[in-house]
């Protein structure tokens, strides 16, 4: 299948290492031209030239925090004036610490909102104008289950993830009538640095060794195991790619058929 992707334009959030590099690695595959982003800039650097010596593609690497909006903005506007407009919005952050009730600050609550839903509608309000200028576009946001189903010990995720959602849904139907795309994609367990720290944090808090911690991560996932981040990646460029011209306003899960919700 053709996915129409050669020459896209494409801005990736937090994409040196993990689900945004894996989705910065799969657009740039089918032909996307890429703009990366990250705080530590040396990461990003070795990632932007592992992406180029793969696909031989054009990667633009600028170094942003998303939770800082004129770092959003600084972000937008050079790809804008490097690549002439962007056609593709992959919003995506660091998550948000692990903790319960009781571990938490109300500074805690206000962070993970500036970090998990306040950058996404940050770097819509940049990216949409342009989208618009262009005829289309589509915004991909990465959540996580845990706006279908929450994951205990995760209350940051829990209650800023959902507001994406609201915020995603609604801003599909008012950008339907320009060709803009609005969906979420939802990660279940995705082997990553974020994975390896929440076994961490598990092993530490139960007593248990990493691999126990991890090992009864997996025992909720009907296929037995933990994703890989190309699993991942692969929805995402299909629905950042022209033949997902027709899903909008849907939140789409990732997760071994982890999340027991029926919807
Ligand atoms: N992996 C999973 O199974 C899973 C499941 C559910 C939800 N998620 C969520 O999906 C997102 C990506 O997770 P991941 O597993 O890919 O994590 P990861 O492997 O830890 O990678 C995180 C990436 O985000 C960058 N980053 C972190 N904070 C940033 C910020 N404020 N501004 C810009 N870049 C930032 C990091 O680089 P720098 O540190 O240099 O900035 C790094 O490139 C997270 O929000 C995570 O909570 C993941």
């Amino acid at each position: 299948m053709d996915l129409g992707l050669k020459d896209k334009i494409a801005v990736v959030g937090a994409s040196s290492k993990g689900l945004g590099r894996a989705i910065a690695l799969g657009l740039a595959h089918e032909g996307a031209k890429v703009t990366i982003c990250a705080r530590d800039s040396d990461a990003l650097e070795e990632t932007a030239d592992e992406i180029r010596n793969q696909t031989g593609t054009e990667v633009l690497a600028v170094p942003t925090d998303v939770s800082q909006p004129a770092q959003v903005e600084n972000l937008i506007s050079t790809a804008i004036e490097h690549f002439g407009g962007i056609d593709i919005l992959v919003n995506n952050a660091g998550g948000p610490r692990a903790g319960r009730f009781d571990d938490l600050e109300a500074q805690d609550y206000q962070d993970a909102v500036q970090l998990n839903l306040m950058s996404t509608i940050n770097l819509c309000r940049a990216v949409v104008p342009t989208m618009q200028a262009r005829g289309g576009g589509r915004i991909i946001n990465l959540t996580s289950v845990s706006v279908k189903q929450p994951v205990d010990g995760l209350m940051l995720s829990n209650m800023a993830r959902t507001g994406v959602i609201g915020f995603a849904k609604t801003l599909a139907t008012e950008l339907a009538p320009d060709k803009i795309l609005v969906n979420n994609v939802c990660p279940g367990i995705i082997f990553t640095d974020r994975i390896r720290h929440l076994a961490t944090v598990r092993a530490e808090e139960g007593g248990i060794s990493f691999d126990a911690a991890l090992a009864n991560m997996t025992a909720d996932i009907p296929l037995g195991r933990i994703g890989d981040p190309d699993e991942f990646a692969t929805l995402v460029v299909f629905l950042a790619s022209e033949r997902a011209s027709y899903i909008t306003g849907t939140t789409i899960q990732v997760d071994g058929g982890m999340v027991k919700s029926l919807l």
